[in-house]
């Protein structure tokens, strides 16, 4: 399980105080695929690569304590120890993080070798092997020797996991990682993150800014607005639409169903109306999202609302069940 308790990470700019996440606490449970979710800059990616000691060093961590199997991560050595072999990372654009001057089977045998130093290179080719296989990779043999630029969008996206999953991890955090592919492809990935969720019980933080993937693949979902966990969504309220949050109503609501309409040249996407304010210091006695919400009334701006382990609004939307 991974545990992060009340997490502050701030900026200055100006001399001005930004909070880019803050006190954010949230439980990673061992098995599930947890979702994130939020507008862009909302903090989805600053939060996952503080969960492997990635961030730049402007952004300062003012506070918040991380476990990772009841073992507390404070120091560098302490990220190097669980960076890529408790917790792994896969990114939007494939293609331009693998090496393009390697095959891939140096790449994977490389990986497998740093970390598993006594292993010989025969067993890494086998273990590099297996790994292509298990993301449905054909002909994996063959596959040792393609470089980088001979493999489609989709193919990069697998050969990625096969990268991540070469050191066993038990995390795997995927930073928006389908967006760039088209529908058909996305879909075939998900499928595969889901398969290796369920077969080697492998734990997933899947990002995205759109719901009905989170909704399509997650366990619970955490929805983040300007650095602030606003609501957890399980499952079954996510199928069933059914949010405590404004912020998450409104978020569902830009979801375009496909229709007739939809699908039109002229059909325009819904958005949340107003802007993400800054959150700066102003904001932290008040909710930050009231200027956008349809249901805010005088004591949003009165007090700063507290994460009651679903949510974080003072006038939630009542829902059944
Ligand atoms: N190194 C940095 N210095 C200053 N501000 C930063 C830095 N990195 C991120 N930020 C700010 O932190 C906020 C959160 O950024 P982040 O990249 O986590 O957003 P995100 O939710 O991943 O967005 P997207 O959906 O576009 O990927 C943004 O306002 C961003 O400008
Ligand atoms: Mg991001």
């Amino acid at each position: 399980m991974i545990e992060v308790q009340s997490l502050n990470i701030n900026t200055f700019r100006d001399d001005i105080k930004y909070n880019i996440l803050y006190d954010l606490s949230l439980d990673i449970i061992d098995g599930e695929i947890l979702g994130i979710a939020g507008e862009s800059g909302s903090g989805k990616s600053v939060f996952a690569k503080y969960l492997l000691g990635l961030n730049d060093s402007n952004l300062i961590l003012k506070s918040g304590e991380l476990t990772v199997d009841k073992n507390i991560v404070r120091s560098l050595d302490d990220y190097k120890h669980i960076r890529g072999r408790t917790i792994s990372m896969i990114f939007q654009d494939a293609a331009s993080a693998l090496n393009p001057t390697f095959t891939i089977g140096s790449q994977l045998i490389d990986t497998i070798l740093l970390h598993n130093p006594s292993m010989s290179k025969k067993d890494a080719r086998i273990k590099a092997i297996s790994c292509l296989r298990e993301v449905e990779i054909d002909y994996p043999e063959d596959r040792l020797d393609s470089c980088p630029h001979q493999l489609s969008g989709g193919m990069s996206q697998r050969v990625m996991i096969a990268l991540a999953l070469a050191t066993e991890p038990k995390y795997l955090i995927a930073d928006e990682s389908t967006t760039a592919l088209d529908k058909l492809i996305e879909r075939q990935i998900l499928d595969l993150l889901i398969k290796l969720n369920k077969e080697r019980k492998l734990t997933i933080i899947f990002i995205s800014h759109d719901l009905s993937i989170l909704e399509s693949i997650c366990d619970r979902v955490a929805i983040l607005y300007a650095g602030e966990l606003m609501e957890i969504v399980d499952e079954k309220n996510m199928k069933s639409n059914k949010f405590y949050h404004p912020y998450t109503r409104a978020l569902r609501d830009c979801v375009p169903r496909i229709t007739r309409e939809s699908l039109s040249s002229t059909f325009r996407l819904k958005t949340i109306k107003g802007q993400i304010l800054q959150n700066d210091e102003t904001m932290e006695n008040r909710c930050i999202f009231t200027d956008r919400c349809s249901f805010a009334t005088d004591k949003c701006v009165k007090v700063k609302p507290q994460f009651n382990g679903k949510f974080k609004c003072v006038n939630p939307i009542e829902i059944d069940g």
